[in-house]
C-alpha cells in the first residue's frame, strides 16, 4: 500500500512516500468440530483430564468410568494426520445426569493451545442443547472459579438448591460442606426463552 505523508507547509520538502508492507496473513486456526465421544476416546480423555486436574481442580476420572460414560461426553476435535485416527481431541465436557430433571456439566477441559476461541462455550452450549433434548430442566456445575459459567448465563446458588448433587456426590465426599466450590445452575427453559429475545444466557443461543 502506498501512503503519502504530508509534512505541512513551508518545509520545502517533497511529501514523503512510504510503503507499508501488507500485514502477513493470519495463520488460520484449524477447523474444530464437536462430536459425541465413543469408548475408544477414553484413553485420550483420561490423559486430557489428568493433565488439567490441578489447574481446573477437576474431579479425577478413572479410565473405566470414562469408557463406560463416553457417550455422555462432547469432544472437540481437529483434523491431524500425524495422529492415530487422523484427529486430535483438544477439548471435552461431560453431561452427567444427577436426577430426571438435573444434569451436571463435569470434566470441562480445553487444551492450552486451543483456548480463548470460544471452544469452552461451544461445548457447554452443545451440552445445554443435549440436556434440553433429553428432557432435563436444569444444568448445574460445581467450580472453584464460577466466572466462565456466570458469563454464560449461569447463576451462583447455595449448594442446598442442588440437593441432587448433595445426594449423588457430596455426602460421600471428605470435603462435604468445606469444598470451596460454587454451585452454579442454569434453568434451561429460561435460557431458551432469553435466547429467543436476544438477551444473555448463551445456552441454546449459538450453533456449535
Ligand atoms: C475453562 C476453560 C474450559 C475455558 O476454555 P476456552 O475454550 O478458553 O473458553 P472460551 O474460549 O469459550 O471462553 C474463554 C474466553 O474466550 C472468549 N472468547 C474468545 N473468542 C470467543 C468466541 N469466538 N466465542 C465465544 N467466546 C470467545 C470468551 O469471551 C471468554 O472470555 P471470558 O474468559 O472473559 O469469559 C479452559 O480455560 C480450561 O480448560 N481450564 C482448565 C480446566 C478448568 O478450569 N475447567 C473448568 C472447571 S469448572
Amino acid at each position: 500500500m502506498r501512503v503519502v505523508v504530508d509534512n505541512g507547509p513551508g518545509k520545502g520538502r517533497r511529501p514523503q512516500t512510504t510503503t507499508l508492507s501488507a500485514k502477513p496473513p493470519r495463520t488460520a486456526r484449524p477447523v474444530t468440530t464437536l462430536r459425541a465421544a465413543v469408548a475408544a476416546d477414553a484413553p485420550t480423555l483420561h490423559v486430557l483430564i489428568a493433565a488439567h486436574l490441578e489447574e481446573g481442580r477437576l474431579l479425577p476420572r478413572t479410565l473405566g468410568e470414562l469408557a463406560d460414560h463416553a457417550p455422555r461426553f462432547v469432544v472437540a476435535i481437529q483434523d491431524d494426520k500425524s495422529v492415530a485416527r487422523g484427529e486430535r481431541i483438544i477439548g471435552c465436557a461431560e453431561l452427567a445426569p444427577l436426577s430426571k430433571t438435573v444434569a451436571e456439566v463435569r470434566s470441562l477441559v480445553v487444551s492450552h493451545d486451543a483456548r480463548q476461541s470460544g471452544l469452552g462455550h461451544r461445548m457447554v452450549e452443545e451440552l445445554g442443547r443435549r440436556a434440553r433434548r433429553e428432557g432435563f430442566a436444569r444444568v448445574c456445575a460445581f467450580a472453584h472459579d464460577a466466572r466462565f459459567f456466570v458469563r454464560m448465563g449461569f447463576s451462583i446458588v447455595p449448594h442446598t438448591w442442588v440437593p441432587e448433587k448433595i445426594a449423588h456426590d457430596c455426602h460421600s465426599c471428605p470435603l462435604f460442606r468445606n469444598c470451596g466450590q460454587y454451585a452454579i445452575v442454569l434453568d434451561l427453559e429460561r435460557a431458551h426463552a432469553l435466547s429467543g429475545t436476544g438477551k444473555s444466557a448463551a445456552v441454546g443461543n449459538r450453533r456449535g
